[in-house]
């Protein structure tokens, strides 16, 4: 990629400094990322789920409330809501985009507010937030959310550490709720080196809280109005990611190419029928399914993501060719053992327990080549020959 020498040259300008926390350099990357997704402010922090955490205390998440998150996210989406206090409320995913379903996050939200009426608020939670999460890259329907936060007044908070880039309607993620939290882990579209994360938001009064938040809750040093804790952004990190960051609208396009590689190439192997994972009439009559493209959606292929019969059976034989693969959640949040204490079970979120046995993750980076997309498909048809 030829960027090492760019990096290694911003690295050198952070430790000729002596500046290693905050900055310019961390400053320079909240206005750049600022521009890229749209929304005003940007917060540098020292990672997606400090972001997370940060992006849901500002938009005003405290003990007691609860928030409506998806079933099938990384751990962190969830734990954040716990870390500010707070009750995680799981609802499943759309069958056919595995991000969170908005038919049932209304009815979640209605029968909640039906049996407030009938008992006292404190029994069932208030709904404070709802944090839909941009799985794998790709937007969760974001008017329709945009439209249920004005009707029930609730905030809209967007888990986009994975979706860098991403848009939904021509608006970018990050400016689509009212704060948006993002990852730069080592694999994430644009990568630190080492942990980071960084939270936008349109309102100025967020982001000076969400500032303070990150630095002990301290307007000016060492004197504190309120709780917060050491969330900063790391000087080195901020320059490794400006240098990537040039480069990112390439990357994410030349992920895009790779998918429509995929997605032509398994049309052809007749290993899948051409439809979505929700579309198709019987799921079960082909041996792989691809996940739903949503129309308003640039997605940012973070993952290029299958749905397969005999998953682990797959994932073993592609070891065996040296293809790597991953699978992107093998158990939904609802039945972690540590949100036991919530009371749900297997067959609550019948979506993403199905989506845990059958997504399989294929490789997906900018410099993927057509014939290594070409041997992974066939390898996957071999498999299934
Ligand atoms: C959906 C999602 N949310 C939150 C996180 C947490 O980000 P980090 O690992 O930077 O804390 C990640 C990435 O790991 C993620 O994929």
């Amino acid at each position: 990629m030829g960027i090492r020498d760019e990096v290694l040259a911003a690295i050198a300008r952070v430790c000729d400094s002596q500046h290693f926390i905050l900055g310019p350099e961390v400053e320079a990357l909240e206005g750049e990322i600022a521009a890229l997704t749209g929304a005003a402010h940007a917060v540098g922090c020292a990672s997606g789920t400090e972001a997370l955490w940060l992006a849901l205390v500002a938009a005003g998440v405290k003990p007691g409330d609860s928030v409506i998150t998806t079933a099938f996210s990384f751990f962190a989406s969830a734990s954040a809501i716990v870390r500010a206090g707070a009750t995680p409320v799981f609802v499943d995913v759309d069958p056919g985009t595995l991000n969170l379903d908005v038919e049932l996050v209304v009815k979640e939200i209605q029968s909640r507010r039906l049996r407030e009426r009938a008992a006292s608020a404190s029994q069932t939670g208030n709904v404070r937030a709802i944090l839909p999460v941009h799985l794998y890259g790709q937007c969760a329907d974001m008017d329709r959310f945009g439209r249920i936060a004005e009707e029930f007044e609730v905030a809209i908070v967007e888990d986009a550490a994975q979706a860098i880039g991403a848009e939904w309607n021509g608006r970018g993620a990050g400016a689509l709720g009212v704060t948006a939290a993002f990852s730069f882990y080592p694999t994430k579209n644009l990568s630190a080196y080492g942990d980071a994360g960084i939270v936008t938001t349109t309102c100025p009064r967020m982001a000076e809280h969400m500032r303070r938040l990150r630095n002990h809750g301290s307007p000016r040093r060492y004197y504190h109005n309120e709780f917060g804790w050491n969330g900063r952004m790391d000087a080195i990190q901020a320059a490794v990611l400006r240098v990537k960051l040039t480069h990112i609208a390439e990357w994410n396009e030349k992920r895009r190419q790779h998918a429509a590689t995929y997605d032509r190439l398994f049309a052809a192997s007749g290993l899948t029928s051409g439809e979505s994972s929700a579309q198709a009439s019987d799921p079960s009559a082909t041996p792989v399914r691809l996940l739903a493209r949503s129309p308003q959606a640039k997605h940012v292929f973070h993952q290029y993501v299958i749905r397969a019969q005999r998953r682990d059976e797959l994932r073993q034989f592609l070891t065996e060719r040296k293809i790597g693969s991953e699978i992107y959640y093998p158990l939904p949040l609802h039945l972690q053992p540590v949100f036991s204490y919530l009371g749900l079970k297997a067959g609550d979120m019948p979506i993403s327990e199905q989506a845990a046995r059958e997504v399989l993750a294929l490789p997906m980076f900018p410099e993927l080549t057509e014939a290594e997309i070409r041997y992974v498909v066939e390898s996957i048809a071999d498999f299934y020959s």
